[in-house]
Formats: structure tokens, C-alpha cells, sequence
């Protein structure tokens, strides 16, 4: 038996950056697809030829098409565009859900026991697209945005206090957009809670900017958003599905009767591994953390529909 193979399609910021990390993790062979000529291939070569300098031995083949696609073990999907300063994500929803569409089709008859490992936005929607589209079990497939949010407000938290950003735990979940949701009762700094070390008004501040993390990062860049996080939350979820690490992260999925919601996929605490994904774990909620998640669910189920709109009912 070879090494597990990844698909990543997009050769963009995040998926020429996920390419990139799984490269250097020397264990898997990657398949960079894009649409643009020259694109993955270019990338492809360039990744392949760090290899000597870098220590790493992993094959990284470019391509335009899916026949090396064949027989994946995960697919990564960031094909889709990326917000423009003052865009919300949402507004990305008729453009992506297309992209998605001919994706998914594409690589999931050629993979038909692979994880499809969502990234491109309006995230939970295009969850939902890739579902719908590859008729997979609801296991495996999943979407990156709560392990990039909490990766923020750890890193937020971290710098606020002067300690390691390794030391802070951190659960967001819901929907990756404005109606994110922090769990501060289960925020920890090397395992006391939160709102033992900073005030209610700067924790405030701290959520906010979470919430606003990545449109922070589109107005500093100005052509594009985040992925130098955004490609690490990828393989870490990557990596605790095929090394079946059991890893409890948040991820987008399909909620069918747990925290009340039932066929919407949602930013939730999942358990990953081999399988995807394996459990959704129910974390005891208060009224106003049940009232904000199912807030955010609900905006969710809105883009849903609109995307149900666009593939016909
Ligand atoms: P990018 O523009 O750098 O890369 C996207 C790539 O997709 C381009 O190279 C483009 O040619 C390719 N593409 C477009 N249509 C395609 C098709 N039909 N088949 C194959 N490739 C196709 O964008 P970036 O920064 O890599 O972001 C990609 C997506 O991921 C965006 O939708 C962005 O909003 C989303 N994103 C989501 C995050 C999350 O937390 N879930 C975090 C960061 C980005
Ligand atoms: C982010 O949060 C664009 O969704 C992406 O950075």
C-alpha cells in the first residue's frame, strides 16, 4: 500500500498552501488541481523541488483534469472565490455553489470513498453543496472554519495575556460568518476558565474581533483573504482523519437531531478520525449559547435554501 492520496483542488492561496504543508509532513501524495493552465503544474514542480532542500520525498502532481485524482483518500475543496474588502461571504454563495457543483461531481465518482474536506465559502452552504452533489454519507463530509476561529480567538486570547497561544483551548462554533459562536464558559487558559483572567468588556472586544477576523485580513491584504491559518486548520483536520487521531475539533456537520437541529450542516464539536466524521459530541449549552447557535443555524438554513434554489429542489 502507497501513501494516502490527497486531492487539493484550487492552486490558490489556501490550496497551493495546504499543498505546500502536506508536503512537508513527507507522507502523503498530493494532487493539485485548478482550472488555470500552468497553475498546479507550476506549483506542483516548485513543491517537488523544495523537496531536497526541505527533507521531504512526497510526490505533488499538477494537473487541469481528474484522472489522477482517482481513488483519494481525502479532497480538499477551495476552488471558489474569495471575498473582495466589504464583501460578505454569503455574497460568494452563486459563484461557488457552481464551482462546487462541477467539482464535487468530478472528483467524487472517481473517489468514491474519500472525505470531502470543505473550504471554499460561504462555507457551511458549500458543506451542504458537496453533500447533496456526491450523495456521500453525511460522515464524510465536513467542513474547516470553527478549527480557523478558534485558532483566532486562541491567538487573540494568547496575545491579550502574554502566554502561549498553545496553552488557551478554545471551542467556536456555529456557521462560519457574523453569527459565529464563542463558547466562553468552555474557553480555558492552561485549564482555568476565561472569565477568571480577563474582564467581561474585553472578552466582548476579543469576540468581536474573532468574528470579524477574516475581514480583518481582507482589508490588510486588499487582493484576497487569509490562508496562512486557514491552510494549517486544513491539515490539522486532515490529519486527525487519516492518521485516526480521534482529535475533537469543531467542524461543519450534518446535524441530524443533535443540539436540536436536524439537516442543516453547522460548526459543531466533532470527533475525527479514520471515518471522518465519527460523532458529533453535545456540549451542555446555557439558554443564551443554545439561542446564539441556533441563531447561527438558521442563517445557515437560509443560504441552504438558496442553494437549493440554484441546484433545483
Ligand atoms: P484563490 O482565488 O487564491 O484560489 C482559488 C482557486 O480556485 C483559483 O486558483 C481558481 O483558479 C481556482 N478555481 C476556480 N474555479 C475552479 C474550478 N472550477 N476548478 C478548479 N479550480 C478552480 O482563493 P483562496 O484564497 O485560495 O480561497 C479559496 C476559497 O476558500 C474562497 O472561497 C475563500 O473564501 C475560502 N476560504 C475559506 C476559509 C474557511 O475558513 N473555510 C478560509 C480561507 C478561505
Ligand atoms: C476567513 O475567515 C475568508 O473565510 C475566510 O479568513
Amino acid at each position: 500500500m502507497g501513501r494516502p492520496k490527497i486531492t487539493v483542488v484550487g492552486a490558490g492561496n489556501v490550496g497551493g498552501t495546504v499543498a505546500q504543508r502536506l508536503a512537508e509532513k513527507n507522507c502523503y501524495d498530493i494532487i493539485l488541481v485548478d482550472i488555470i493552465e500552468g497553475v498546479p503544474q507550476g506549483k506542483a514542480l516548485d513543491l517537488t523541488q523544495a523537496g531536497p532542500i526541505c527533507g521531504y520525498s512526497s510526490r505533488v502532481v499538477g494537473t487541469n483534469g481528474y484522472d489522477d485524482t482517482a481513488d483519494s483518500s481525502v479532497v480538499v475543496i477551495t476552488s471558489g472565490v474569495p471575498r473582495k474588502p466589504g464583501m460578505t461571504r454569503d455574497e460568494l454563495l452563486a459563484t461557488n455553489t457552481k464551482i462546487v457543483r462541477g467539482v464535487v461531481q468530478e472528483t467524487a465518482r472517481r473517489s468514491p470513498d474519500a472525505i470531502l474536506l470543505m473550504v471554499a465559502n460561504p462555507l457551511d452552504a458549500m458543506a451542504h453543496v458537496a453533500y447533496r452533489v456526491s450523495r456521500f454519507p453525511k460522515q464524510r463530509v465536513v467542513g474547516m472554519a470553527g478549527v480557523l476561529d478558534s485558532a483566532r480567538f486562541r491567538s487573540f486570547i494568547a496575545a491579550e495575556l502574554g502566554v502561549s497561544a498553545s496553552d488557551v483551548q478554545a471551542m467556536v462554533l456555529g456557521g462560519h460568518g457574523d453569527t459565529m459562536v464563542p463558547l466562553l464558559r468552555y474557553t480555558t487558559v492552561a485549564g482555568r476558565p476565561v472569565s477568571e483572567w480577563l474582564s467581561k468588556e474585553k472578552l466582548e472586544a476579543l469576540v468581536r474581533r474573532t468574528r470579524d477576523g477574516g475581514a480583518e485580513i481582507v482589508n490588510l491584504l486588499k487582493a484576497g483573504s487569509a490562508y496562512y491559518a486557514p491552510s494549517a486548520a486544513v491539515v490539522e483536520m486532515v490529519e486527525a482523519m487519516l492518521k485516526d487521531q480521534k482529535r475533537v475539533l469543531p467542524g461543519a456537520a450534518l446535524c441530524e437531531g443533535e443540539y436540536g437541529f436536524s439537516g442543516v450542516f453547522v460548526g459543531v464539536p466533532v470527533r475525527l478520525g479514520r471515518g471522518g466524521v465519527e460523532a458529533i459530541i453535545e456540549y451542555d449549552l446555557a439558554p443564551e449559547e443554545r439561542a446564539a447557535l441556533a441563531t447561527s443555524a438558521a442563517a445557515v438554513r437560509e443560504l441552504c435554501s438558496a442553494v437549493d434554489r440554484l441546484l433545483g429542489t
